[in-house]
């Protein structure tokens, strides 16, 4: 048990950007390569817990052991989140789309004299907050990340208590991390602030599993 810590525990890991459709041809997404969220899936994996990864269309294959259910609208996310409900551990790493085409068109839409189409946009629900309010079923421990340009620390703040959660991995994207294996975090818990030198994103992600075996086994 001394290397499978999470044994017996459940974790839900939400990954990817998610794609709002405006007619059958094309959509609107979110930079998000999901490699970040599949680390952690995985880490999570390798510490033995059961792990579902909700996953947004991305490039990367299901890591071993690791369920893996594949959406595309944040619609589609959250109801696959919520109906994995309950879990030990909810990391929402996915890249959501804030908003949704309000009426998406049934044929592919034409180029007209009239002008390019207006877009009405209707606002996605917020997966982590649902998840963070989840009455019986809230879990132990749910972790929201916060891509931030400036400012991290207090943005992050912000956010877990906007959402609810308990942890927030603060990502400065200023540089470097779409796409990129390298990442520099700083986890923002209610207690404090910590930043972590920047490492892989599969480091990153085995000491968050890592913080998380800790948390659950106390
Ligand atoms: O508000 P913002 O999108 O910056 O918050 C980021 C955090 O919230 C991430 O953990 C992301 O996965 C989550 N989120 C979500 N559902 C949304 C929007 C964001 O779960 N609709």
């Amino acid at each position: 048990a001394a290397g499978r810590p999470l044994k017996g525990k459940r974790a839900l890991v939400t990954a990817g950007p998610t794609f709002e459709p405006i007619d059958p041809v094309r959509g609107l997404t979110n930079r998000s390569s999901g490699k970040q969220g599949y680390a952690i899936a995985a880490a999570l994996a390798d510490l033995g817990a059961e792990v579902t990864l909700v996953s947004g269309p991305t490039a990367l294959s299901a890591p071993p052991g690791v369920t893996r259910v594949d959406v595309e609208t944040a619609a589609e996310m959250h109801a696959a989140s919520m109906s994995t409900l309950p879990v030990d551990v909810a990391v929402m790493t996915a890249a959501v789309a804030d908003w949704r085409v309000d009426d998406v068109a049934s044929g592919k839409i034409k180029k007209a004299p009239g002008g390019p189409p207006m877009l009405s946009l209707i606002e996605n629900p917020d997966i982590l907050a649902s998840v963070s309010s989840a009455k019986s079923k809230r879990p132990r421990l749910v972790i929201g990340f916060a891509a931030e340009t400036s400012d991290l620390e207090a943005q992050a703040r912000a956010k877990l208590s906007r959402k609810g959660c308990d942890w927030i991995v603060g990502n400065d994207v200023s540089d470097e991390v779409f796409g990129s294996d390298g990442n520099a975090v700083t986890l923002i818990t209610r207690g404090g602030a910590k930043a972590w030198p920047r490492q892989s994103k599969a480091a990153v992600a085995r000491a968050l599993a890592a913080r998380i075996a800790e948390t659950l086994t106390d």
